[in-house]
């Protein structure tokens, strides 16, 4: 199930967001940025959740003019492989369309396959390499686009 921050408690989702965040990245946001994110404007924010209402993953982006950036999309590791971030990018994508996005940009880490695996799945096309983008560890940056 998708649910955007209106529907829920928003210290539930900074603490969900941010427990994900610790266990998935290198370089977690915070709780303060968690909750900057979520009120900035343009952003385009969703979780998803079990039957239970245990929050699974979450997705993050922000949206300018016409160009969305895709910045997170992560799921808390217990509940991979069963088809939440399939669900988070389903919602991501609609929600651009509806803003009338033209394209959405992303960058991810090299190594990083499930996904890679998952964005090209939804059709991004690998348009550029950074070098050496990334730190601890050092790694080059893949930046894909999709137009809408
Ligand atoms: C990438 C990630 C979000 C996928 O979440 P998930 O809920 O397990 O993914 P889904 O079950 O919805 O699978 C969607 C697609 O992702 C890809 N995928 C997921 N796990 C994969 C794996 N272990 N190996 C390769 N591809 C994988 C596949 O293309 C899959 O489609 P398929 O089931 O038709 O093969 C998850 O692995 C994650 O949170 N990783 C850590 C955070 C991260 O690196 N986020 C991306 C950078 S912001």
């Amino acid at each position: 199930m998708i649910l955007t921050d209106k529907e829920y408690d928003k210290n539930l989702i900074v603490n969900a967001v941010s427990d994900i965040e610790s266990a998935c990245f290198s370089d977690p946001w915070t709780k303060a940025s968690v909750m900057s994110q979520l009120s900035s404007d343009g952003t385009v924010f969703a979780c998803s959740s079990d039957s239970d209402g245990n929050i699974t993953g979450y997705v993050c982006g922000q949206a300018a003019a016409d160009e969305c950036e895709l910045y997170r999309i992560a799921v808390s590791d217990k509940y991979r492989g069963l088809g939440f971030a399939k669900e988070l990018m389903d919602y991501f994508i609609g929600e651009c369309k509806k803003r009338e996005i033209i394209s959405v940009f992303l960058e991810v880490r090299s190594s990083n396959s499930p996904a890679r695996s998952l964005y090209e799945k939804y059709g991004f096309q690998n348009i550029a390499t950074r070098k050496n983008y990334y730190r601890s560890p050092t790694e080059d940056a893949i930046i894909y686009k999709k137009e809408l």
